[in-house]
């Protein structure tokens, strides 16, 4: 395939008056951790979702793998998103009656995976996230830094092409958010996954090969790309 793995071109979304996106194009190559930086409000969830399938955008078209997913059905996009992308959710969103593994391991299981290997992966993931000896708790009993790195074991168990993730170390000390990222940024490096990676705090965006700043719904072009 040439070209870039996800892109998103002249996207724009309104919620009622508010053009929470206008105009933004931004694209993926495989294996490339990108940073979306913005102050809280500017449009960086929205750009996100639209970029993962979960929101149709008003304006505009996403492709991956070259071909438009925007247009395809809800179950179409559901399926993709299964299959292909992880999503870590800025709130974590895990399954409350699940334990913390049984989360993790939920998208390989709808994949199909006998309930052996599923358990098994998700048990290594949690386990590099130091968050192992958690793994039998409810998820609705866990800590807001447990629900965390489980999101992000969970949108990574099933080696997906395109990894988004909406302030994953929000909720997490310097050391754990450290972890957290490592994990990321090594799924684009082993594995040749894109990473669009959203925060607000420099250290994060710190860890990408390119970053872009949302504001007020537009990409600000004034961004230059992250040397290192
Ligand atoms: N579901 C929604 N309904 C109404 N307004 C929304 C919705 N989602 C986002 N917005 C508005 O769109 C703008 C961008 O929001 P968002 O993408 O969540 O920003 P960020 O993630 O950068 O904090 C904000 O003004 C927000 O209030
Ligand atoms: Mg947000």
């Amino acid at each position: 395939m040439s070209g870039p793995l996800l892109a998103g071109l002249g996207l724009g979304v309104s919620f009622g008056e508010t053009a929470a996106l206008e105009d933004v194009s931004l694209s993926l190559s495989a294996g490339e951790v990108v940073a979306v930086m913005g102050t809280s409000g500017s449009g960086k969830s929205t750009l996100l979702h639209c970029l993962a399938g979960v929101l149709v955008p008003d304006r505009g078209e996403v492709s991956f793998a070259g071909e438009r997913i925007d247009n395809q059905s809800d179950r179409r996009r559901s399926d993709l998103r299964l299959r292909s992308f992880g999503f870590v959710p800025q709130f974590g969103d895990l399954v409350p009656e699940l334990t913390l593994l049984e989360n993790v391991a939920l998208p390989l299981r709808l994949l199909q995976v006998g309930r052996r290997e599923a358990t098994g992966r998700a048990a290594a993931l949690l386990d590099e996230l130091e968050v192992g000896s958690a793994a039998s708790r409810r998820a609705g009993a866990a800590s807001g830094g447990q629900v965390q790195r489980v999101a992000v074991a969970r949108a990574l168990v099933h080696c997906p092409s395109v990894v988004f993730a909406d302030e994953p170390t929000g909720a997490l000390d310097s050391a754990t958010g450290e972890l957290v990222l490592e994990a990321l940024v090594a799924t684009a490096r082993d594995r040749g996954s894109a990473v669009l990676l959203v925060t607000h705090e420099a250290v994060v965006a710190s860890h990408a090969d390119r970053e872009v700043v949302v504001r007020d719904g537009r990409l600000d072009l004034l961004a230059f790309p992250t040397v290192g």
